[in-house]
């Protein structure tokens, strides 16, 4: 099939490379140049495991073309994906002014029937908006098109084994005919196919990020009760994980939840319920926990450390997760901001995301290439993403290198008893 994907971000440009990988043709449109033509040449603009071979692959195979100009993607394509971004308003509502502008401009160059596709997150009814506001851009050209809402579950880190190996494809439509042709896209996913209507599908999306994050304020408030009463938060996470209607994943406490998704999501679902006249109790109670959970890890360093000013604090990890180097809402950020306002001086370093951090982090942050080197005379190191190479250090090393043996640690990722038998101080979350 010809498949248009308008916005090359993680969700377009992971979309566009999947859907050239199972044989369609697909033309990703951007109206940044710079990042098209890096993409043309097959640079990619963020780390994701896999995603550079799949686009160079693709490239090469002329499955896969990438261009700023929206005309030559949508014409021949009969199925256009909007990709762009939602970003967050002060008030917490998504902003969905480049989805009306897509829609606006794919309207501008329809010729024939087409599917437009919403796989950006956006609250319910916007689907409903799109159409209208394609409808009255069409004017009186009676072209045939339909709408769908069709939400991506992909995770950062392994996007490309989300999107090819789906544990469930939702297509949300109001036609039989873009029902089918959009089965038969995704049959070679071999995934559970959830035909609803277009309002479900949307708010499928926001329900399940704001599920997932609910599990992790809800197990981070379970962490601060073991905290208080001496019990640990691993036992019990596992005691109650295994428990299939719980289920194990999504209960990991750590430094509350960050980056692009879902913050946005759970503020933006609350609006919206707002909006239609309802109060999510659950979600602000959810939002305002995360909050809590990352300034109580501030002042558990503050406390364990007792006079910050002028000492010399390693940080770990500054991606919001493992293999991304996404900063976007990274609490890394809020960490750090927190130290140097007490006049730390902080050393950095995370395996992928310190170019990018450069840009967001306080500009006398010190950043390391070497893992080991950040740790040089430092009075305290800080764990903030649980990388693997964290989980792997030489601990022994670690120990020689440090002025002082503290460890703070954000994620649970050493075994308390083994880093006492080691000599360190360690304070880590719940346990
Ligand atoms: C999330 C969802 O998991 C995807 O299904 C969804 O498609 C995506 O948002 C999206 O809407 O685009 P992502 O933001 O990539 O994916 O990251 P997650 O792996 O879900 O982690 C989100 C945050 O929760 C991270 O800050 C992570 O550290 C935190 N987390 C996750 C915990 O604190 N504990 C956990 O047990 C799991």
């Amino acid at each position: 099939m010809k498949i248009c994907v308008i916005g090359t971000g993680y969700v377009g440009l992971v979309t566009g490379t999947c859907l050239a990988e199972t044989g369609n043709t697909v033309i990703c449109v951007d109206n940044d140049k710079s990042k098209i033509l890096s993409l043309k040449n097959g640079v990619i603009p963020i780390y994701e495991p896999e995603l550079e071979e799949f686009v160079k692959k693709n490239i090469k195979e002329k499955r896969l073309t990438f261009t700023t100009d929206i005309q030559e993607g949508v014409n021949p394509s009969q199925i256009i994906f909007i990709c762009v971004s939602t970003p967050p308003r002060a008030d917490g509502s998504a902003d969905l002014s480049f989805v009306e502008n897509v829609a606006r401009s794919i309207a501008l160059y329809m010729n024939e029937y087409k599917i437009i596709i919403d796989k950006s997150t956006v609250p319910v009814e916007t689907g409903q908006r799109v159409e209208e506001t394609i409808k009255r851009q069409l004017k009186d050209k009676n072209i045939e098109f339909d709408v769908v809402s069709n939400p991506e579950f992909l995770r950062e880190g392994s996007a490309i084994h989300d999107s090819m190996k789906p544990d469930r494809i939702v297509i949300g439509v109001s036609s039989q005919k873009a029902a089918d042709i959009l089965t038969r896209l995704y049959e070679p996913f071999q995934a559970k196919i959830i035909i609803t209507n277009i309002k479900s599908a949307e708010i499928i999306k926001h329900a399940s990020n704001s599920f997932l994050a609910t599990k992790i304020s809800f197990i981070n408030e379970v962490s601060r009760i073991c905290e208080l009463s001496g019990a640990n938060i691993e036992e019990v996470a596992l005691g109650m994980g295994l428990d299939p209607r719980i289920g194990r994943q999504f209960l990991q406490t750590g430094i509350g939840y960050g980056g692009s998704c879902f913050p946005k999501d759970v503020s933006a679902f609350i609006k919206i319920s707002e909006e239609l006249g309802y109060d999510f109790k659950i979600l602000k109670a959810v939002e305002k926990v995360n909050a809590e959970q990352i300034e109580f890890f501030i002042k558990k360093i503050e406390k364990t450390l007792w006079i910050i000013k002028d000492k010399k604090i390693t940080v770990w990890g500054l991606a919001f997760k493992p293999d991304t180097d996404d900063m976007r809402n990274a609490p890394s950020i809020q960490i750090i901001e927190a130290l140097v306002k007490d006049g730390a001086e902080i050393h950095a370093y995370d395996p992928v995301a310190m170019e990018k951090a450069r840009s967001v982090l306080p500009e006398d942050v010190v950043f390391h290439d070497d893992i080991y080197s950040s740790l040089q005379g430092s009075e305290a190191l800080v764990i903030a993403t649980e990388w693997e190479d964290f989980k792997n250090a030489d601990l022994d090393r670690v120990m020689a290198l440090m002025e002082q043996p503290i460890v703070v640690d954000g994620r649970n990722i050493f075994d308390p008893s083994l880093m006492k038998e080691k000599g360190f101080m360690y304070t880590s979350i719940g346990r």
